[in-house]
């Protein structure tokens, strides 16, 4: 893994962003994987300024995105699709038809796992993940459990999940459940990149990056990636500034 800590938040995104965006330029059929959250934001925004100057186009770049909400359709709100349709997918020239996506409101959730999986090895695998990590050291919605997953699964949400995520769901309760890539499918990536901002992922950072690889920190083993960029502001890297 190798790890950076960059001064500004903007300098991440714009860091990632251009790595996305190079990627594209260089290899126009680019497959990427998304990330939801706050943390990736900037990288979208960035991206989606490089498509307005004319600067790449990703036009016939593939999109998976990690994770969805079960029970909530493509245009709730607080659907994940939702999210990167208002973020990335309307700003940019990314295809409908190349974008891809966990359905949560799939009546069998288990085959719903089993055509994503078969979509991105379809694709040739992805290039290019873009992760952030909660304060439990989850990926996708990996969460701390007793084994790493493999492919696609349905997953129950961790307390911990629930508590960072519940402010976005004002007024209504948010799902207990969501299907998410595994940490197999996640491995598999060609080219990682970990994104992590503020004081709350400072922990999830020090398990990350020295902590023993388990599964009760689902991060930890990103050790084992060969190809695995971690960028960090200063408050997410504070308890690792010795090694970092
Ligand atoms: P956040 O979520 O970007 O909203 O902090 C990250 C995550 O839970 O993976």
């Amino acid at each position: 893994m190798q790890t950076t800590v960059f001064s500004s938040e903007q300098e991440i995104a714009r860091t990632a962003g251009e790595i996305f965006c190079g990627f594209a330029r260089r290899k126009p059929k680019a497959v990427f994987g998304f990330a939801t959250g706050s943390t990736p934001l900037g990288v979208y925004s960035y991206m989606a300024s490089e498509y307005r100057a004319g600067r790449v186009s990703f036009a016939q770049v593939k999109t998976f995105n990690l994770d969805e909400y079960c029970g909530l359709t493509k245009d709730d709100e607080n659907s994940f699709f939702a999210f990167m349709q208002e973020n990335l997918f309307s700003q940019t020239d990314i295809q409908a038809k190349n974008i891809h996506f966990l359905d949560g409101t799939a009546a069998n959730y288990n085959a719903e796992c089993r055509r994503y999986d078969a979509e991105i090895a379809a694709a040739g695998g992805l290039d290019i993940q873009l992760l952030g990590i909660g304060p439990n050291g989850h990926i996708g919605f990996n969460e701390p459990g007793k084994y790493f997953t493999e492919g696609s699964f349905k997953v129950k949400l961790s307390q911990s999940t629930i508590d960072a995520n519940s402010v976005y769901f004002e007024g209504r309760d948010m799902p207990q459940y969501a299907l998410t890539m595994g940490i197999g499918s996640i491995f598999r990536a060609r080219k990682i990149i970990l994104l992590a901002l503020g004081e709350q992922k400072a922990q999830a950072v020090n398990e990350m990056l020295r902590g023993k690889i388990t599964p009760r920190w689902p991060a930890s083993i990103l050790k084992l990636h060969d190809n695995v960029s971690i960028f960090l502001d200063e408050a997410a890297a504070s308890l690792v500034r010795d090694i970092v």
